[in-house]
């Protein structure tokens, strides 16, 4: 089946991939839905919502911060680095993901489309300026905005917010056009993250799902494969190599 896609693979001008947090979590980034999810031992609505930053600032400040030493400490695994590779196969290719841990960008991946944003940027609440990503966070004494005085939050999407428009209008775009979209690590429940698969099948795209459970893809794509992103990705590129070479 590996195989079948490589050919596949290497017919197509254009690709597509969008990641969500199974990527990383050969790195050691922990998940939100699963078993060992985040979502599990925390409630969103009450550490990642504009609600809870007005109320309790600095317990969202605490988790942000705990969260962002834990991806500072971690490495982009071999499913980051064929991502990186992969992209030279196409004359056009996006990545886009839903990840905010800035591993794909440390991995060295050219251009990324970020969703949800990312963790180490900081805007000012209020005016949405951006801020100084070394600044330190203290929670309890939270920095504040030179121009009007907001307090500095982390340049993420929380729930019930909108997606930073260019960015989500691209990726739409981008979907529509790929000769094949690859969804990889993503339980493809998140809109509009979710529909970008499906825009880019109803399109014509080949679509290729990695994820070692099901989803609301998997019956839709035209490969599954249930294995880590960590361990296929980097045998595709393999196979593509050799037949690229061979
Ligand atoms: P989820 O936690 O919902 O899903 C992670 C997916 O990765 C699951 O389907 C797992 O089966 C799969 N997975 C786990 N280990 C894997 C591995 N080694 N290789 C491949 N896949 C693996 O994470 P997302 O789909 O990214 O949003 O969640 C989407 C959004 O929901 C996040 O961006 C975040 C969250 O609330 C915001 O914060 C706005
Ligand atoms: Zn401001």
């Amino acid at each position: 089946m590996l195989e079948k896609l490589a050919d596949i693979i290497l017919r197509c001008k254009t690709g597509a991939v969008l990641t969500g947090a199974g990527i990383s979590a050969e790195s050691g980034v922990p998940t939100f839905r699963g078993d060992e999810g985040l979502w599990k031992k925390f409630r969103p609505e009450q550490l990642a919502s504009m609600d809870a930053f007005l109320s309790s600032p600095e317990v969202v400040w605490e988790w942000y911060n705990w969260r962002r030493e834990l991806v500072s400490k971690v490495k982009p695994n071999p499913g980051h680095f064929a991502l990186r590779e992969i992209e030279e196969l196409f004359d056009s290719f996006t990545l886009i993901t839903q990840n905010v841990d800035n591993l794909h960008q440390v991995a060295g991946s050219s251009r990324v489309l970020e969703l949800h944003g990312n963790i180490y940027r900081n805007k000012c609440v209020n005016c949405n300026t951006m801020h100084d990503p070394e600044l330190e966070i203290k929670p309890d004494d939270i920095p504040k905005c030179g121009k009007c005085g907001g307090q500095i939050r982390p340049d993420v999407v929380w729930f019930g917010e909108m997606l930073p428009a260019a960015v989500i209008d691209e990726a739409f775009e981008k979907a529509e056009k790929a000769d094949v979209f690859i969804s990889v690590g993503t339980s493809a429940l998140v809109q509009p993250a979710a529909s970008l698969p499906l825009i880019a099948k109803q399109h014509g795209a080949t679509l290729v799902e990695i994820n070692p459970e099901r989803t609301p893809l998997s019956d839709l794509a035209d490969f599954h494969f249930p294995a880590k992103s960590g361990e296929l990705l980097p045998e595709l590129m393999t196979l593509l190599k050799e037949k690229t070479t061979g």
